[in-house]
């Protein structure tokens, strides 16, 4: 048989982080979270005094940095040039540049190139997490979900994990205007592929969006 292929796409706060990783740990299958890849290069971008306001100076820069993801649900680790980035993705410096980053073409073939090969590399089978992965990156993927949620529930989920640091308003603000950038890019834009299942969390704990997911993956294998 084929190794199964999970493509999980959707906007930031719809809780596809934790339901990839416990859908992966669940069913023992490798896990690639591709936010943090956007967000890797990103860091090192903002280190290196690159511009990320400037797309032809990111895309000059786009294959310098060696990024590294480690594939095991139960400890997702992410290196730049050897050295673990983890905590330092995700600041709020970080997050306000990533979709400038991530819009760029370069940038995008380099990290889609890595992406194809960490599928592949799974023997077992992978969880994908991320915008493009049953559109782009992985068409071919063996079950495809797009969760979705209301603005107000992603942005209240998303306060909580930042432990009262902002506002569920400004939460709000920086979730819609990331999602209109990942929206209306040219290159791979975050959209559901025609063939992908769609699931609204907005009324779902974490454990039935989970349960959900691995009745899919189940009915498909
Ligand atoms: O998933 P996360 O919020 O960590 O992703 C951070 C950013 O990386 C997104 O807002 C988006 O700009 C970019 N991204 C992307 N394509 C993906 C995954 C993430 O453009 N497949």
């Amino acid at each position: 048989v084929e190794p199964v292929i999970v493509a999980i796409d959707g906007p930031s706060g719809t809780g596809k982080s934790s339901t990839s990783r416990a859908v992966a740990a669940k069913l023992g299958l490798s896990y690639l979270d591709t936010g943090a890849m956007y967000r890797a290069i990103t860091w090192w971008m903002l280190g290196n005094g690159v511009d990320v306001a400037d797309p032809d100076a990111v895309a000059d820069q786009a294959g310098k940095a060696a990024i590294v993801s480690g594939t095991d649900p139960a400890a997702p680790t992410i290196t730049v040039d050897g050295m673990d980035v983890s905590g330092p993705i995700r600041t709020q410096q970080v997050t306000a540049a990533v979709s400038a980053v991530s819009a760029v073409p370069e940038v995008r073939q380099r990290m889609v190139d890595l992406q194809r090969a960490a599928a592949v590399a799974a023997a077992g089978g992978i969880v994908v997490e991320g915008r493009d992965i049953g559109t782009t990156v992985l068409p071919d993927a063996t079950v495809k979900i797009f969760l979705t949620a209301s603005a107000e529930a992603r942005a209240a989920r998303r306060s909580g994990e930042l432990k009262g640091a902002v506002t569920v308003a400004a939460t709000q603000a920086d979730l819609v205007r990331r999602d209109a950038a990942d929206s209306g890019r040219k290159t791979s834009p975050l959209a559901k592929a025609a063939d992908a299942v769609e699931v609204d969390t907005t009324q779902l704990t974490l454990e039935q969006v989970i349960e959900c997911v691995v009745t899919l993956v189940e009915e498909k294998r």
